[in-house]
């Protein structure tokens, strides 16, 4: 009921997101996503994506408003993922938001996508606890980072380590696309691996030998995982025997989930901080999801994950911190707001 009344735009990859909060109170989420146009590529195509943000842009603001049963001109600002993204769908989002804060006389606010992925859990479970860390796991990234403040503010938000290789997400993909799951593999597997049995195959955890933890301690590496899985496979289709696919499943989700949680309670250990938030696509996923609380519980650390329909892009993560920016007192961006795709938080 109080608080900044914020309109946000998320393209950063396949999603066309548009949210509306007041404060930390979510009051639309509407999502138009390009998945499917994606689907038999096996993967997001940067032009496709584009051009679907682009048609789907006006008539996902209108839901939204509707949903929130807000007219644009109630609006205290706007915000917009800026980075990082593609950059071709990134630039349809930040051309509608500089329209919009033009339009309306509002201020802008750009934010960083990654951030976006940590203020987003506030909307389900209120003020996020500061110093935390954080694990971003996507399509697109893996990263821990240090969260001091969540707008970035004074060097709010460093990384601690982020993956050599792979993203998370994009190793979930493959492996379900080797195992003949559509895309986005990453639900399949998780639900696949339900009925297997995840240690039938020991699959390596990557940099977590002694000698890798000296340089890459809080780093990840996923390549080297998605290789020996397509090994082990190609082996067994050799050998003319079926291949075990809930089993192979089942074992790669507990490789990955294994040392993202590992790292992750390592980096919050390493910094003396008791709260572990979790975010992006793959922290949908079931199996990390209770590793993560089964092993945090031991160890004193609270864990924080949103729901999984917060945790794969959506608009509302980017009203989330647009409302935390002007809550804050951040200044504004200007008109000139570029999209970067390669932004650093
Ligand atoms: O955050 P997101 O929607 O988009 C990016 O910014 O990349 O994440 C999408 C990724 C995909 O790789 C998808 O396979 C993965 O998240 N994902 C999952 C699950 N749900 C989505 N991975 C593992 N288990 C899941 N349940
Ligand atoms: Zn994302």
């Amino acid at each position: 009921t109080d608080g900044p009344l914020v309109l946000g735009i998320e393209t950063s990859c396949d999603e066309t997101g548009i949210g509306i909060v007041r404060g930390r109170t979510l009051l639309a989420d509407a999502v138009a996503s390009s998945v499917e146009e994606h689907a038999r590529f096996g993967g997001v195509v940067p032009e496709v994506a584009s051009r679907a943000h682009l048609e789907a842009m006006v008539p996902t603001i209108e839901r939204a408003c509707e949903t929130a049963g807000v007219a644009l001109h109630e609006v205290d600002a706007i915000s917009v993922t800026h980075g990082p993204g593609l950059a071709g769908a990134l630039l349809v989002g930040v051309a509608a938001a500089k329209a919009l804060a033009l339009g309306l006389g509002k201020p802008l606010y750009g934010v960083n996508h990654l951030a976006s992925h940590v203020a987003v859990d506030q909307l389900e479970h209120g003020a996020l606890p500061e110093p935390c860390v954080a694990m971003l796991v996507s399509g697109g990234h893996s990263s821990l980072l240090r969260v001091a403040d969540v707008t970035g503010h004074d060097d709010g938000i460093v990384s601690m380590g982020s993956t050599i290789d792979d993203a998370a997400g994009e190793a979930f993909d493959k492996v379900a696309r080797l195992l003949g799951l559509p895309f986005p593999g990453g639900p399949h597997v998780d639900r696949v691996a339900r009925e297997g049995d995840s240690v039938a195959i020991d699959f390596p955890r990557g940099l977590t030998a002694r000698k890798d933890l000296e340089r890459h301690r809080f780093d990840f590496s996923f390549s080297g995982l998605k290789t020996a899985v397509a090994r082990w496979v190609e082996t067994r289709e050799r050998s003319g025997e079926p291949v075990p696919v809930a089993d192979v499943a089942a074992s790669f989700q507990e490789a990955v989930c294994d040392v993202l949680v590992r790292k992750a309670l390592d980096a919050a250990a390493s910094e003396g901080i008791d709260d572990l938030l979790i975010g992006g696509g793959v922290a949908a996923n079931s199996r990390l999801r209770a590793l993560a609380e089964s092993r945090a519980e031991t160890l004193g650390i609270r864990v924080r994950v949103p729901r999984p329909g917060l945790c794969t892009d959506n608009g509302a993560m980017v009203a989330a911190l647009g409302a935390e920016m002007v809550a804050r007192g951040r200044t504004p961006s200007s008109l000139d707001l570029p999209a970067d795709s390669s932004l650093p938080v």
